[in-house]
Formats: C-alpha cells, structure tokens, sequence
C-alpha cells in the first residue's frame, strides 16, 4: 500500500495551453525569470493564433499547472518564447516532458525549424536543450540585463524538427 502523502507524485498530464493557464503560467514564469510576464500578456500571447503551446499539470483532476512552453510560429519556423517549471517540481522531467511535445505539436503544425535564445550561464536550460538535439547558431552579447546590473550574453540554438 502507498500512502498518499509520503508516495511519488502523479505522472504528470500534458495538453495544449490555455488561456486559462495564464495566471498560474504567470507565477511559474516569475520563479524562473528576473522579468516576469504578467497575466495579461500570457493570455494575449495564447489569444494569438500564432502561438502555441502546451502545459504540464498534476495528473490527476484539477491537478495545478506545474509548467508550460509558448513558442511563436512564422512560416515553416518558430521560436520558443518561454520555457519553465515551477521551483517546486524541477527536476522531475516535467521540462523534458514539455519539450518532448511541444516539438511534437510544432512539427504536426508544419514548423520544420526552431530557434531559441538562451543565457549562457543557465546551465540548466543548456541541458536540457542539449539533450533535445539543439545546437548553437549564434551568440547575442550583453543581450541580457541582469538583476546586479551585470549583462549576460544569450546564445542562439536551433534545431530542424
Ligand atoms: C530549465 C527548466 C525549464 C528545466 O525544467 P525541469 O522540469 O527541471 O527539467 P527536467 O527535470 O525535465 O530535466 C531535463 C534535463 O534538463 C537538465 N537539467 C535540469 N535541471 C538541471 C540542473 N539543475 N542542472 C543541470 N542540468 C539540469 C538535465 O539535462 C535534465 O535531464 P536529465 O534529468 O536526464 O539529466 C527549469 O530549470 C526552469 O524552469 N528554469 C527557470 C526558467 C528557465 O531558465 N527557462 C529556460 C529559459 S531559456
């Protein structure tokens, strides 16, 4: 017998994102970003017919949203626009499982490209997209401001789908 506290945590669920996930997707993207996206422009960008995007959530009935990707589609490409997990549940899969179906749901879209920008020094952002078969195209310099008043350069990755 499992006892529910003390057992591992639901496999989580995935499907398409929602505007409706926009306020929790909002506190998730404040955990993980020094500028955070309000409510508001999470549910504009998902309003957007050129958005897609997916959520992961607890697997069970009205399980809280424990992460989400959004990336915009032009033509046969598409960049992500933001990726994240709330604190809470990193490093459990939940991203690798999100990206998994993302590219998924992208390439069902027609999108045969990807880019993404990401900070050098986020290592584990850097993983994660490494072991998703992205590779670097491009460097931005001082493309990031940091919250101690420093700049970070981001690093251009792409990958065909
Ligand atoms: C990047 C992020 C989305 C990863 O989400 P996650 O759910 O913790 O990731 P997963 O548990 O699925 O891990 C997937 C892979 O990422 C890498 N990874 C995750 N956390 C890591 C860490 N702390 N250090 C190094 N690599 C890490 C590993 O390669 C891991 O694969 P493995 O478990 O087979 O080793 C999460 O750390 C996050 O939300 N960060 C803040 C927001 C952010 O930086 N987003 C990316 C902006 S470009």
């Amino acid at each position: 017998m499992r006892l529910p506290f003390f057992g591992s945590p639901p496999a989580p669920a995935f499907s398409p994102f929602r505007s409706s996930d926009a306020a929790a997707a909002s506190a998730i993207h404040a955990e993980g970003f020094a500028a955070p996206w309000a409510s508001v422009e999470i549910e504009r960008l998902a309003n957007d017919d050129a958005v897609i995007g997916d959520t992961a959530r607890e697997g069970k009935p009205g399980g809280r949203v424990l992460g989400f990707v959004l990336s915009r589609k032009a033509a046969d490409e598409a960049e992500i626009l933001t990726i994240a997990t709330a604190r809470a549940a990193r490093g459990r899969g939940i991203g690798k499982g999100l990206l998994s179906r993302h590219l998924a749901r992208l390439a069902a879209a027609g999108v045969r490209t990807l880019f993404l920008e990401v900070e050098e020094t986020n290592a584990a952002a850097r993983a994660l997209y490494a072991q998703a078969g992205f590779e670097q195209v491009g460097r931005r310099t001082a493309y990031y401001a940091k919250p101690d008043g420093s700049r970070a350069d981001a690093l251009v990755l792409k990958r065909p789908l």
